[in-house]
């Protein structure tokens, strides 16, 4: 029996976490925010010592993460032993590091099926950059989710700024740039549109609106 999916994809900034759990709410879908995972493994790699360019350590590191999805609707966040690691994931650093340690095809291996295995009843909406194209294909519908990368670095400095972090417009600015490339022209599961994903530019949108134009997706395609 197949499991309902919704993937939305996309470049960092886009909106895809937030719109993600907003569907996730709305349907009853668990929700797995696929990004969180890479961020984890990059944050590991760091503090244990192990060399971005070090493919077989980290690819040994990803299948020994003990990590664990509490599927609660109030609790989104993903546990590493137990323990939720929040905002300790989000910052340049450990983004940087994320879109090092997802360029090693061994470690994407090693994710995909602890991805996969989080699609159970009633239902998963994950983002991420290659829900729709490589881990779940099959998916009931898929979303790819675009903005400018000026809007997009501007959501993710006042992200930042929110959060408490001090950070340089320019600076995000430049680090997204260099992440979109990254993300872009990997070999293995590069960021790209499934062939039969919709596309929605949210430059110039709300994210009320996103929300609303993915809603109508869903119901047509009997999920709600
Ligand atoms: O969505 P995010 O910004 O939290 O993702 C951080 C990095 O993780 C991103 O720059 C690339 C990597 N990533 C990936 O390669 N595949 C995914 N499905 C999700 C994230």
């Amino acid at each position: 029996m197949n499991t309902s999916v919704v993937t939305i994809d996309g470049p960092s900034g886009a909106g895809k976490g937030t719109v993600a759990r907003n569907i996730a709410y709305e349907l009853d879908f668990h929700l797995l925010d696929s990004g969180a995972i890479y961020r984890i493994l990059g944050l590991a790699a760091i503090e244990q010592g192990i060399a971005f360019d070090d493919f077989g350590g980290l690819a040994a590191l990803a299948n020994s993460l003990e990590l664990s999805f509490p599927y609660d609707k109030k609790h989104t966040d993903i546990l590493l032993d137990g323990v939720p690691l929040g905002q300790k994931l989000r910052n340049q650093v450990v983004a940087d590091a994320a879109s090092k340690v997802a360029v090693n095809p061994s470690v994407r291996k090693a994710l995909m099926d602890l991805q996969r295995r989080q699609a159970i009843e009633p239902g998963l909406v994950g983002d991420g950059r290659d829900l729709g194209t490589i881990v779940f294909p099959n998916a009931d519908l898929k979303i790819f989710l675009d903005a400018s990368v000026e809007v997009r670095a501007e959501r993710r400095y006042l992200e930042l700024i929110d959060s408490g972090q001090i950070v340089e417009r320019s600076a995000i600015l430049r680090d997204l740039e260099i992440r979109d490339i990254r993300d872009r022209t990997r070999e293995v599961a590069p960021l790209v549109p499934a062939h039969d994903a919709y596309v929605i530019d949210s430059s110039e949108k709300t994210v009320a609106e996103v929300v609303m134009e993915v809603r109508g997706l869903c119901k047509a395609k009997c999920l709600v």
